[in-house]
């Protein structure tokens, strides 16, 4: 049986970016589902319990279980793994990443310039879904966008930074205004 992981921060530490009663039914209601919902498609698979779901989702395609299966543990198992690394990019308590810092203006020119290209494609993602700094198997920085709880993992990519654009994570507080949700959600983010 897997366990919602608790925050390692209340729920209104991320005021007045992100709101406590957003946070709070987000982790509690929609982050609970997801472990709930990927529990019980483990249910019939007692060989895949013991491995966490981080493994699961990073060998997707050569797991060996039946299509309904594979894509319960996409989903639900996504669910869980990706907001437990929304919550740990968005910790109060992360000191800045040199070296992540000095990789991103190798490449990207200026954290500003990540910044930016970052919030564009995390703004136009059509739909649910989650926006991704991912570093790939050649040590290349990417950013790109996923559907649903779909991860980067499965591709063989190294998660860095992520943001979650489904509604329920700002639409409280931000209801349609995903450009200003965008632009605070920065304020939680000390790793850059
Ligand atoms: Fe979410």
């Amino acid at each position: 049986m897997y366990t919602l992981q608790p925050l390692s921060y209340d729920y209104s530490m991320l005021e007045p970016f992100i709101d406590a009663a957003t946070m709070e039914i987000h982790h509690s209601k929609h982050h609970q589902a997801y472990v709930n919902n990927f529990n019980k498609a483990l249910e019939n698979n007692p060989e895949l319990q013991n491995r966490t779901p981080e493994d699961l989702i990073s060998n997707l395609n050569t797991l060996g279980i039946d299509e309904t299966t594979k894509t319960a543990i996409r989903n639900h198992g996504g669910g869980v793994i990706n907001h437990n690394f929304f919550w740990s990019i968005m910790d109060p308590n992360n000191q800045p990443n040199a070296k992540l810092t000095e990789e991103i203006i190798a490449i990207f020119g200026s954290v500003e310039e990540l910044k930016k290209q970052f919030s564009e494609t995390a703004l136009k993602h059509f739909g649910s879904g989650w926006t991704w700094l991912v570093r790939e198997a050649s040590g290349a920085l990417k950013i790109y966008s996923t559907s649903n709880q779909d991860s980067p993992l499965t591709l063989g990519h190294e998660p860095l930074l992520t943001i979650d654009v489904w509604e329920h994570a700002y639409y409280l507080k931000y209801q349609n205004r995903r450009v200003e949700y965008i632009e605070n959600w920065w304020k939680t983010v000390k790793l850059i």
